[in-house]
């Protein structure tokens, strides 16, 4: 089961404070990027919620955009960019408003999976708004992401390597990152709490999710880190 395009804007826009409260990055994932990106680079993020990967990259390109359905969270992610050196645009990175051969990299953290960004709807569109020889960098959830929740969340190394051949762009680095993440009960209350995350678990985990929620805990975080070319 997915979630629709109306319930994912809801519920990101109910946990836009946990989502800015987590604001981790993975140093595997930066390093990647420091090495490769170049001052000459014009970039975009899809899925940047409150822009944490924005403001993390923009000091290394010419420019970034950073794009998300959840308008609460665009709001938050201009509110914390108090330079204003980024932009931020409410929009679907299925339906992009780019033009074609637009980026030289185009960046997803955490916006790719089951339950947010379609891989085979959104990965065409990253290789059309692509210019030719540009790079997709993504930070991807690995399958067993969500599995204290009862939530299929994450994808499969075999799942990223057929979407990336369907659609065309040339695959450079598959590899997976073993992590875990440690949420204060506060924080993760917020995000487990809202309506529509619970009506994804099942009845029979509600009961352990409210023991969860009540102690600080370490959740799996594995995750793929994607580099393809066009
Ligand atoms: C797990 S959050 C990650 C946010 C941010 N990259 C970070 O690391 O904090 C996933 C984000 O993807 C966004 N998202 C889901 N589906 C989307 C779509 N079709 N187009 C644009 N953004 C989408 C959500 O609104 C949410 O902000």
């Amino acid at each position: 089961m997915r979630l629709s395009k109306d319930k994912i804007k809801q519920v990101y826009n109910e946990s836009t404070n946990f989502w800015a409260s987590i604001d981790l990055l993975s140093d595997k994932y930066l390093s990647m990027l420091k090495r490769e990106l170049l001052s000459t680079y014009s970039t975009l993020e899809i899925g940047c919620g409150t822009g944490k990967l924005v403001r993390a990259v923009q000091p290394y390109v010419a420019n970034i955009i950073g794009i998300d359905i959840s308008d609460a969270s665009i709001a938050l992610a201009q509110k914390l960019d108090s330079k204003m050196a980024s932009s931020f645009m409410v929009m679907d990175a299925e339906h992009m408003l780019f033009d074609d051969n637009s980026f030289n990299a185009v960046f997803a953290y955490g916006s790719i999976s089951h339950n947010l960004c379609n891989p085979d709807k959104t990965f065409p569109e990253i290789k059309r708004v692509l210019k030719k020889g540009g790079f997709f960098y993504g930070k991807i959830s690995y399958y067993t992401c969500g599995k204290e929740l009862g939530l299929r969340n994450g994808l499969a190394k075999h799942e990223i390597t057929r979407v990336l051949k369907e659609t065309g762009l040339n695959l450079e680095i598959l590899s997976i990152v073993r992590d875990s993440l440690t949420l204060n009960s506060v924080d993760y209350s917020l995000f487990v709490k809202n309506t529509e995350i619970q009506l994804l678990i099942s009845n029979n985990k509600l009961q352990k999710i409210e023991e969860i929620v009540k102690r600080t805990i370490s959740v799996d975080d594995s995750y793929l880190i994607v580099k393809a070319k066009k």
